[in-house]
């Protein structure tokens, strides 16, 4: 359990309720997945997006391994980035995250988790892109 009197409640509804948990198929060619670590704790993120062929997030699921505020942070940014296109999900800064949840400053490396875990998702969907692309010009 985590220890309430230091944490905002909207830290504790997304810990307790956490929007948007488990996984997608990374296997997908519209599925991005990001996995990262925090090197100051050792806590892990899994994010994975699903994009539509308008490009816009249509789907999102999260997996952490960590703290509190990392797992709200990770929920928090499900909601946030859904039906957004990609270049607007990557724009999200941790500071936003941070502002939202109201978390303190030894946490924001918790936040920093969830910027890099779109970022990291978005990547891996445009390479897997990139590929389909490769490929059918081989085949053409
Ligand atoms: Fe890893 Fe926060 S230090 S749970
Ligand atoms: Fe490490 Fe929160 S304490 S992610």
């Amino acid at each position: 359990a985590i220890k309430r009197r230091f944490y905002h409640e909207k830290v504790i509804d997304h810990y307790e309720n956490p929007r948007n948990m488990g996984s997608l198929d990374k296997n997908d060619p519209t599925v991005g997945t990001g996995l990262v670590g925090a090197p100051a704790c050792g806590d892990v993120m899994r994010l994975q997006i699903k994009v539509d062929e308008s490009g816009k997030i249509s789907d999102v699921k999260f997996k952490t391994f960590g703290c509190g505020s990392a797992i709200a942070s990770s929920s928090y940014i499900t909601e946030r980035v859904m039906g957004m296109n990609l270049d607007e999900a990557g724009k999200i800064k941790n500071t936003d995250i941070a502002k939202e949840l109201c978390l303190p400053p030894v946490k924001l490396h918790c936040s920093m988790l969830a910027e890099d875990a779109i970022k990291s998702a978005i990547n891996d969907y445009r390479k897997k892109q990139g590929g389909t692309i490769l490929n059918a010009a081989a085949a053409a």
